[in-house]
């Protein structure tokens, strides 16, 4: 079973952390969607009959796409790909795009997952991220869905923010709870080059917060969503009555994918392919039929460090089985010789043949990962 993720480059406006391709101009919008259009149409012989098990909307901001755009490409996907009956289908919006109209029109599109970007409840952290909703638009967003009837809800948060105390983190996750919704994505702010917050860092406008803090807004994390029925099923991810992310879980359990649009990535299990991050390029290759992505043949080195990087991060963990069946003996031993000390030390637990983080692993993951690269 496959998946499709269908990239759409337009925000309103962007926001002071995100390095996702997008552009602010949508003059191109026409051009984007017959150009995304014909690649659909012309990669569904890359699948071989495989069905879809996922199609995820993301961004940039999906939400931004009229309820009929959305069904043309999704109609599209299905004179051309084979898809499984219970395929979950994903749209990235932000709650500034969910009105009422929208949502009330939601349930003539197969969309059956909605993932909100509220990122944060608190007026001043949103202001200060450029985010163009409030406290009150994300929260109405999120209850109108459920009231337009959208049964699988996800909501992104970010922590870690520039002065954000435990105690507004704290108010932050209570009011994520009390929404009821099936799924969370708490994200620790990343500073990434070219962003509004990466210059304010180093021009000393903003500062990092504290190590300890940042553990502290973990922890206290792990534990309300622990006690108010969540599961972690990745370092970043937690679902109510196992309503994980199929297209995430696909990712990380190393699932075929497609993806379509500027910047979108795709997965063969032997090779990995990235579509160019220039909405110019890729409508005039798509214009031009001329290649608009670049392919990476992975050895099986990178395929043993990626096995790594997507097992260690979900509660499923590293199988010994796996990696005894598809690796040469060399990439086990050294995984063994590797993963002894945080054994020993009970950040890595071991049973049925299977390695998984410990609590205490789980705040010291980047490091165990690293360490268990292979590089030669
Ligand atoms: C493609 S982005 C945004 C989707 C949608 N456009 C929105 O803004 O709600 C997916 C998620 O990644 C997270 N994210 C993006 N940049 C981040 C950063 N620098 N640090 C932490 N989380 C980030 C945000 O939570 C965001 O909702
Ligand atoms: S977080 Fe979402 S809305 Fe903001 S710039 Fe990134 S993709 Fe666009």
């Amino acid at each position: 079973m496959a998946g499709i993720y269908i990239h759409i480059p337009f925000c309103k406006t962007k926001c002071h952390y995100c390095d996702f391709y997008k552009s602010t101009d949508f003059g191109a919008k026409t051009d984007f969607l017959s150009a995304l259009k014909k690649e659909i149409d012309w990669r569904k012989h890359e699948l071989d009959g495989e069905s879809i098990a996922s199609i995820y909307f993301g961004g940039g901001t999906p939400s931004v796409l009229k309820i009929d755009e959305i069904n043309e490409i999704l109609h599209l996907i299905d004179t051309g790909y084979q898809q499984e009956e219970d395929i979950e289908v994903t749209l990235e919006a932000n709650p500034d795009d969910l009105t009422e109209l929208f949502l009330d029109r939601l349930n003539t599109t197969r969309i059956n997952r909605l993932s909100i970007g509220t990122q944060s409840f608190n007026d001043h952290d949103l202001k200060s991220m450029n985010r163009r909703h409030n406290s009150r638009q994300a929260i109405n967003s999120i209850k109108g869905a459920q009231q337009a009837g959208v049964q699988n809800i996800s909501i992104d948060l970010i922590y870690g923010l520039p002065n954000q105390t435990l105690a507004d983190w704290e108010t932050n996750v209570e009011q994520a709870i009390a929404l009821d919704v099936q799924h969370i994505s708490a994200y620790h702010l990343t500073y990434h080059e070219d962003t509004v917050f990466y210059d304010y860092l180093k021009s000393g406008k903003i500062k990092e917060l504290p190590d300890e803090l940042s553990l502290d807004q973990f922890k206290l994390l792990l534990n309300r969503l622990k006690s108010a029925g969540f599961e972690q099923y990745e370092i970043s991810n937690f679902a109510r009555n196992e309503c994980y992310s199929r297209h995430n879980k696909a990712y990380w359990e190393r699932k075929k994918y497609l993806g379509f649009g500027p910047s979108a990535h795709s997965f063969d299990h032997k090779t990995r392919r990235w579509n160019v991050s220039s909405l110019r390029k890729y409508l005039q290759a798509i214009e031009s039929k001329t290649s608009f992505s670049e392919t990476e043949i992975l050895s099986e080195q990178d395929q043993y460090n990626d096995y790594m990087i997507t097992s260690l991060r979900t509660k499923w963990g590293i199988s010994g089985p796996y990696l005894k069946e598809n690796f040469d003996p060399k990439f086990r031993r050294f995984f063994q010789k590797q993963a002894e000390k945080y054994l020993t030390s009970k950040h890595l637990r071991y049973a049925d043949d299977v390695y998984r983080l410990s609590t205490e692993g789980l705040f010291i993951s980047d490091k165990i990962m690293e360490e268990l690269f292979f590089i030669e």
